[in-house]
């Protein structure tokens, strides 16, 4: 499997959710905690990292394809498999949720991500992608820090609602809703934000539930 940068930056990267990245992530999770109770089980994340969000949220099961990431995972009580999203190790309409969180930027290969999803999802299963929507301004702020030649946003690729809905829905899946949250930017995020219901321009964490419907 190719070298990952998250691996050489895992302690880095996990320490940003206890100290300048505390109040962007609980803006995150109070988005995400309201779908929790209509997602269907079992629950996988693709793109686990190092478990944040899997632990906060009750998913079981996590893959992704940086090592010491999922170390981190592991010790946070995930079950966890070495494997990218292109190919998953799942048996065919197996699981009831499938996550992406902050991961959809990270992929090389977003639509055969969300094609082998739709293969391992049961019938009326779910797929929640939690992205970072390209006219936020934490995204903005990434852009910038890539043209600086920053080691994980160098790699990264953000994009814009319409184009994420497209992708989605020409895998196959159906588009169930939208939540949108974190309008404030990196710096200035002081205060908790209550997530909107559909899109709004100038979010920055963009959820979009679609769901597996043959
Ligand atoms: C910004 S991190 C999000 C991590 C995680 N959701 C968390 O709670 O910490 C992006 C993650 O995507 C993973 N990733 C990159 N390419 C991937 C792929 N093709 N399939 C699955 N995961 C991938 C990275 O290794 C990294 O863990």
């Amino acid at each position: 499997m190719e070298k990952n940068p998250f691996d050489e930056l895992a302690e880095k990267y996990d320490s940003w959710y206890d100290t300048k990245g505390k109040l962007a992530f609980a803006i995150e999770l109070q988005a995400l905690r309201p779908l929790l109770n209509n997602l269907p089980q079992p629950w996988l994340e693709v793109g686990v990292g190092t478990g944040r969000f899997a632990q906060a949220l009750g998913i079981e099961i996590g893959v992704d394809p940086a090592e010491r990431l999922l170390e981190f995972a592991r010790s946070r009580g995930i079950k966890t498999f070495r494997a990218s999203g292109e190919v998953l190790p799942f048996e065919d309409s197996t699981l009831g949720t499938v996550f992406l969180l902050t991961t959809w930027e990270f992929l090389k290969e977003p639509v055969q991500v969300l094609k082998e999803i739709y293969r391992v999802l049961k019938e009326g299963g779910k797929l929640v992608n939690a992205y970072l929507d390209k006219d936020g301004k934490w995204a903005r702020s990434y852009i910038e820090k890539a043209k600086h030649g920053h080691p994980l946003f160098s790699r990264a690729r953000f994009y814009g609602y319409e184009e994420v809905v497209d992708l989605t829905r020409n895998a196959g899946f159906k588009i169930t809703g939208t939540i949108s949250t974190l309008f404030q930017g990196p710096g200035e995020t002081v205060v908790l934000e209550e997530p909107r219901e559909g899109f709004h321009s100038g979010a920055s964490f963009v959820v979009i539930i679609g769901e597996k419907n043959e």
